[in-house]
C-alpha cells in the first residue's frame, strides 16, 4: 500500500491564512485607541487580511472547484456557497473598520473584534472541510502531477505583491522542514529577498535551523 503523503493544495496556504487571521485578531484584541499609529497599523493589517482572504477564495473558485465538479458534480456546492457568505462578511468587516477609523470608540472596536473572531471561527471550520472532503475528492480523482499543475496555474495568476504577502505569513506558519522546502523550490533570483524576510520574521533558533537545512555558508 502506498503510504506517501498526497499532494495537498490546501494545507500550506491554509497554514498561512490561519496564522494571518489569529495574528490580526490578537492585534484587534489589544488595540490602543489613544495611539493613532497603533490604530492605523491594526486597521491596515485587517484590510490586508480581508483582501488576501477574498483573493484566496477566488483562487479556489477559479482553479480548484472546476476540477472538483468535473469529477464529482456538486462536490464544491457547500464551500462555494460559504465563499459567497465570506464575501458578504468581508464587506461588512470593511464597513465596520471604516466606522472605527472615522470615530475610534471602545464599543466600536470591541464589536469589530467580535465580528472578526466570528469570521475567523467560520473560516477555520470551512478550511477543515476543504482539507478533508475536497481533498478526498481530489485525491481519488487526480494524480499528484495534476494537482501540482493546478497549483502552478494558481501561482501564475498571483502578482508579486500578493506573493510577497503570502510568503510573509507562510514562513512563520511553516515547520522547519516546510520552510526549507519552500525556499529550495523558489527560483534562484527570488531566494535572497525571501531569506532576508525569513531572517526578520524568525527567531534565532528557527533561523539557525533554516540556515543548516539550506546549508547557507554566509549569514545574512
Ligand atoms: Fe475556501
Amino acid at each position: 500500500m502506498n503510504t506517501l503523503p498526497r499532494y495537498d493544495l490546501y494545507a500550506p496556504i491554509h497554514k498561512a491564512l490561519r496564522l494571518f487571521m489569529t495574528d490580526t485578531l490578537s492585534q484587534l484584541s489589544r488595540l490602543d485607541l489613544t495611539d493613532e499609529q497603533d490604530l492605523a497599523t491594526g486597521l491596515a493589517q485587517l484590510e490586508a487580511l480581508l483582501e488576501a482572504a477574498s483573493r484566496h477564495l477566488q483562487h479556489e473558485n477559479d482553479f480548484i472547484h472546476p476540477t472538483l465538479e468535473i469529477h464529482q458534480r456538486g462536490a464544491s456546492g457547500r464551500i462555494a456557497m460559504e465563499h459567497r457568505e465570506h464575501l458578504d462578511a468581508i464587506a461588512m468587516l470593511r464597513t465596520q473598520a471604516a466606522v472605527l477609523r472615522a470615530e475610534p470608540a471602545a464599543p466600536t472596536a470591541h464589536r469589530l473584534y467580535r465580528q472578526l473572531a466570528a469570521f475567523v471561527a467560520e473560516n477555520f471550520e470551512h478550511m477543515d472541510v476543504e482539507e478533508t472532503r475536497h481533498n478526498q475528492v481530489l485525491w481519488a480523482a487526480c494524480g499528484d502531477d495534476e494537482l501540482a499543475a493546478i497549483e502552478g496555474r494558481i501561482l501564475a495568476s498571483i502578482d508579486a505583491d500578493e506573493m510577497t504577502l503570502w510568503l510573509r505569513w507562510m514562513l512563520p506558519a511553516f515547520n522547519p522542514t516546510e520552510r526549507a522546502q519552500l525556499i529550495t523550490g523558489l527560483p534562484p533570483e527570488a531566494r535572497e529577498p525571501v531569506l532576508l524576510s525569513a531572517r526578520s520574521l524568525l527567531g534565532d533558533t528557527a533561523w539557525a535551523k533554516l540556515r543548516d537545512a539550506l546549508d547557507l555558508a554566509e549569514p545574512l
